[in-house]
């Protein structure tokens, strides 16, 4: 592991999602250990065979006792989310509505329970429709329209909205164990390779009508060294990073 560098194992929730899978390659390709969290109906994704620092547990993380996640992350250092509701009618607006809300919370729950004194990362993935409220962001007038409709017609986006505002002001930039980021991409595109990125402290474009791609592989690769990399984690903990691939991708 490199200097500056001192996560050992991180859980992925959402693992098998267009987004998490990667996550998991990404951090296994930093020699991180990695337990990954899918639903039992999942497939497991073909790249996670074989992998010996990667622990597979199916369960749904919306039933699973605190008790028993305590003892998944009894040895972690951190936790990814990339859970999001799925893109059909039962997974937009069936339940459970606040999936990733409730699963934020009850990762924070099970890691107070646990009483460990080392302190825990949580990466959650957000999204650009999302303004940071912590801070003066004026997203443009046409925005802040659609995002009050779709606050009343699509439920997953009170949930993603709900859940970086849990860990705003319930979790706070004083917890005494769980330090947090929420990582914001703009449009998500899929893509082979890593390329270059930037990262704001808030969006810089409209996030409904001038969205700029994010390519997922891109945000996997930030969220795996954010949370590896103590200098990158110290510069971003507690906020709401925003990313976008670099202009000229
Ligand atoms: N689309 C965009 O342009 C965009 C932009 C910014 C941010 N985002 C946010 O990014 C996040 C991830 O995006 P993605 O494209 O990687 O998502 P994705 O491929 O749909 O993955 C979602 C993950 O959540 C899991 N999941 C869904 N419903 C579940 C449930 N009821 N219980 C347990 N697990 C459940 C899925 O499991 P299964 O494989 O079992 O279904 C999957 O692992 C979402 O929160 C989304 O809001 C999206």
């Amino acid at each position: 592991m490199n200097k500056g560098m001192t996560m050992n194992k991180v859980m992925v929730l959402g693992s098998s999602g267009a987004t998490g899978r990667l996550v998991v390659s990404q951090l296994l390709k930093q020699n991180v250990e990695v337990v990954a969290i899918l639903r039992p109906s999942s497939d497991i994704p073909i790249e996670f065979t074989s992998q010996d620092k990667l622990k597979i547990i199916k369960t749904e993380i919306t039933d699973l006792k605190e008790s028993i996640l305590m003892d998944y992350l009894a040895d972690c250092d951190g936790v990814i989310s990339c859970l999001g509701h799925n893109l059909t009618f039962k997974g937009m607006f069936g339940h459970p509505k606040l999936l990733v809300t409730n699963s934020i919370e009850k990762v924070c729950r099970a890691i107070e329970r646990a009483g460990t004194d080392k302190t825990f990362k949580l990466i959650l993935m957000n999204t650009t429709g999302n303004s940071n409220r912590d801070l003066a962001e004026n997203p443009a007038t046409s925005q802040k329209i659609v995002i009050s409709i779709l606050r009343l017609l699509l439920p997953p986006h009170v949930d993603n909205e709900k859940a970086a505002d849990y860990l705003r002001l319930e979790i706070g930039q004083n917890h005494k164990l769980i330090e947090w980021a929420a990582v914001r991409p703009d449009s998500l595109t899929d893509s082979e390779e890593v390329t270059q990125y930037d990262l704001f402290v808030s969006p810089t474009r409209n996030a409904i009508f001038d969205a700029a791609p994010t390519s997922r592989v891109n945000v996997a690769n930030f969220m795996s060294r954010l949370i590896c990399d103590d200098t990158l984690w110290n510069q971003w903990k507690g906020k709401m990073p925003v990313i976008y691939n670099h202009a000229s991708e």
